[in-house]
């Protein structure tokens, strides 16, 4: 991976790799880490001439989840390939694997989303160059692009080139899904129309290339000799070409592509035909615009919707380079991942990246996601929320199904009323309860910070107060000491299955409750005629009984809280003067000698740490530290979600080095060197995670309560760290120095002050507030 690659923006926004060999042996990596979206659909990088990947060419679209032949769950089917374009030069394939030494190059733009490769190539004693770019566009969700330049280095010759792709159905997996659909071709439009064996969501690809010859700058329309079949099985509709390209020009191929379901909104009831005549209108429409005015118009939303109001400036060390473009990737990642305009949707654990966890969403979106949104753009946070109050049909018939009252969400998600969608093999679904109390805290986060009170009129409050119903219905009373427990889960640590009492469980299941209480009295203030007419979901006593019951796993002697009942009793793995379970191979040794991660004091990810940076009111200083420093040591960071939780912990308690550093090894598990990482696609939650080390953990920015709290805690090698946030509909300009940090109130529109808490003191900032560095 290249990651200091100067652009015409400056540094710090391109990344880039030029590793034929990885390439070659490890794509899909690469397909992951630099695919190109939209939230609505993306395409995975993989290579137009070859694709040798097991995972291979996956074009995603979000929400259109379907079982496929067998029952087991729901999973976004691969939509026919539109990316293959296999190209021979007089006779000899134009592929990366044949570059000439040293010129081949792949690059993102993270700016513009534009994704390039480059490499020289000889033909028949000739010497050419391929140029690729592809776009998938922000500003028309529906639309992707790719322009091919094929150069002769030496224009005294002509060449014959050829390409060979089309809508191509045998996408890795994809025909498990889509029913025998009608191809056709007419006027170089291609098309599949097609729909799901299960869900019977209609989609229609349609595809369109055009050849253009170059010669000094000046692009003239060539007809290609085309031939078309549509006679193959499997959703294929075959392409061929073949252009004579005179001396002295180049030739362009430029491809749009675009795409229509019967999951779009508004567009449920559209029919096959329907969406095939879209499909072509919107193909042709496409095709009048040349590909540099494709990407200019989605480069200009990427700078209005993300760039200009999302993006952090850090200075400092050489090393705040490497800092700003992993915030940088992991904002374009969360925007072409997320389906934020559709509020039944909600964001895989790979994203639309790959077909990893078959596109389900899980707690990352709550925990690890859901804050970016809730600081950077409300208006999506609102969206994902209300995909949870959506799906609470699905959540209460959950809870019913398991004896329980109110409604429990699901493990894994998918579409709003598909219920449980963990695979049936799987049993995480029936364990990780915490999910429950997650969604629950990723509302009322999102209505504290933002103070939308029709977000909760229209189901917020219902799924407080139901979540809290699940949880009073599901504990169980120890006879022996009088309190409810909560059994037989398993809490963020999943090496550790099946057990009783998990802390950071038992205490979310806690806040649940408490905040179900808070807001049942909140309501009937504010709206005693909906409090009324909620008062089915409401039952204070059952609440408050178990509020008061439920037993919240306390400090030992040496002030560390058990992560579950008989966590103690496991033998240790490292000792006292010794390195962390995840640098250290004697803990793997030890492990093993005891039979396993389940039968040792170790954790896969950040749980008991998890809890403390989610309730960091809860706990003082002194247990904070003791509790940090025991399960850091203890824990194998198996888990993508891990490292930036501990990294902001490591912050809020001002131990800035060790922050840095797990911060420097959370930035790289997409963007590392390690070439068979993020295969199956990338790591959303991991991503959230950066932006909550950058903002949350060093810029110091925390909802405490009701109130929004900055406290900054720079790395030493960052001497500045500028952001924006959003507080109760206001916008807020964040400088932070070593010297002290201001607040600047740029909202655009109707200004009202807004309250921060630092150091103990409260400001209030109309206009700008300074705040000097204690
Ligand atoms: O939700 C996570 C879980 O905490 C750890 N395993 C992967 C899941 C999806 O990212």
């Amino acid at each position: 991976m290249i990651y200091n690659i100067e652009s015409k923006y400056g540094k710090n926004w391109v990344l880039g790799e030029n590793n034929v060999k990885e390439n070659w042996e490890y794509p899909a990596k690469y397909e992951s880490v630099f695919c190109q979206g939209n939230g609505y659909m993306c395409v995975r990088a993989s290579n137009e001439e070859r694709c040798s990947s097991n995972v291979g060419a996956y074009t995603l679209v979000a929400g259109t989840y379907d079982c496929g032949e067998n029952d087991d769950c729901t999973a976004l089917p691969n939509l026919p390939d539109t990316v293959h374009f296999a190209m021979t030069v007089d006779g000899e394939s134009v592929a990366f694997d044949n570059a000439k030494d040293g010129t081949y190059l792949r690059t993102l733009d993270l700016r513009s989303g534009l994704l390039e490769r480059t490499f020289d190539f000889d033909a028949a004693g000739a010497e050419y160059n391929a140029h690729f770019r592809r776009v998938v566009s922000l500003a028309d969700k529906h639309l992707a692009a790719a322009e091919i330049i094929i150069s002769p280095k030496d224009h005294t010759k002509g060449f014959s080139f050829t390409a060979d792709g089309g809508v191509l159905g045998s996408g890795y997996g994809g025909m498990g899904h889509f029913a025998e659909g009608v191809r056709s071709a007419a006027d170089g439009v291609m098309q599949v129309v097609t729909y799901t064996k299960q869900s019977e969501i209609r989609i229609s690809v349609t595809e369109l290339v055009k050849y253009e010859l170059e010669k000094d700058g000046v692009r003239t329309p060539v007809k290609a000799k085309e031939t078309f079949d549509c006679t193959s099985a499997s959703n294929c509709v075959k392409y061929a070409a073949q252009i004579d390209v005179p001396a002295g020009f180049s030739l362009i191929a430029t491809k749009y592509v675009v795409i229509f379901t019967s999951r779009d909104q508004g567009g449920e009831m559209l029919g096959l035909s329907e969406l095939s005549d879209l499909g072509a209108k919107r193909v042709k429409a496409a095709a009048g615009r040349p590909f540099d005015r494709v990407l200019a118009e989605s480069a200009a939303e990427w700078e209005r919707r993300i760039w200009s109001c999302r993006d952090v400036s850090i200075e400092g060390a050489p090393s705040a380079d490497l800092d700003l473009l992993a915030y940088r990737f992991a904002i374009y990642h969360l925007t072409v991942m997320s389906p934020v305009h559709d509020n039944r949707m909600n964001i895989g654990a790979k994203g639309l990246s790959g077909p990893g966890y078959n596109g389900h969403a899980f707690w990352d979106t709550e925990i690890y996601m859901l804050p970016y949104f809730i600081f950077e753009a409300p208006e999506e946070a609102r969206s994902l929320v209300e995909y949870r109050v959506n799906s609470l049909g699905a959540c209460r018939r959950n809870a019913k199904k398991g004896g329980d009252r109110g409604a429990r969400f699901c493990w894994e998600s998918a579409w709003i009323t598909d219920g449980e969608a963990t695979p049936v093999w799987c049993d995480t679904g029936d364990l990780e309860l915490h999910i429950t109390a997650d969604v629950a805290l990723g509302a009322y986060y999102y209505y504290i910070a933002s103070g939308d009170e029709a977000f909760m009129k229209n189901g917020g409050y219902e799924l407080i107060f139901d979540t809290a119903s699940f949880w009073a219905s599901h504990m169980k009373l120890n006879e022996a000491t009088g309190r409810f427990e909560i059994h037989d889960v398993t809490g963020p640590n999943e090496f550790h299955t099946h057990v009783d009492n998990n802390a950071y469980t038992n205490y979310l299941a806690a806040n649940n409750l408490e905040a179900a209480l808070k807001y049942e009295k909140h309501l009937a203030g504010r709206d005693p005629e909906l409090h009324e007419r909620l008062g089915g979901h409401i039952d204070v006593g059952l609440w408050q009984n178990a509020l008061d019951k439920l037993y919240l796993p306390q400090p030992n002697e040496d002030g560390i809280i058990p992560e579950h009942d008989g966590f103690f009793d496991l033998p240790e793995i490292v000792f006292d003067g010794e390195e962390s379970v995840s640098k250290n191979p004697k803990a793997w040794e030890r492990t093993e000698k005891h039979g396993g991660v389940d039968k040792v004091q170790c954790s896969k990810q950040a749980d008991v740490a998890a809890l403390l940076y989610q309730m960091e009111d809860k706990f003082g200083a002194d247990i904070k530290k003791k509790n940090f420093y025991f399960y850091e040591r203890n824990c194998y960071h198996s888990s993508s979600l891990s490292l930036n939780t501990y990294s902001c912990l490591a912050a809020d308690m001002g131990e800035l080095d060790m922050a840095y550093e797990l911060f420097e090894r959370a930035m790289l598990i997409d963007m590392s060197n390690e070439p068979a990482s993020s295969s199956a696609g990338i790591h959303a939650a991991s991503l959230g995670g950066i932006w909550q080390c950058v903002v949350l953990g060093f810029g110091g920015v925390r909802r405490v309560g009701d109130d929004l709290r900055i406290e900054p805690h720079l790395p030493p090698a960052w001497t500045k760290l500028a952001f924006e946030i959003s507080w109760k509909g206001q916008r807020l300009a964040v400088t932070e120095t070593a010297n002290g940090f201001t607040v600047e109130n740029i909202t655009v529109g109707d200004k009202t002050p807004v309250s921060f808490i630092s150091g103990g003191s409260v400001y209030t900032v109309a206009d700008k507030v300074e705040v000097a560095a204690k």
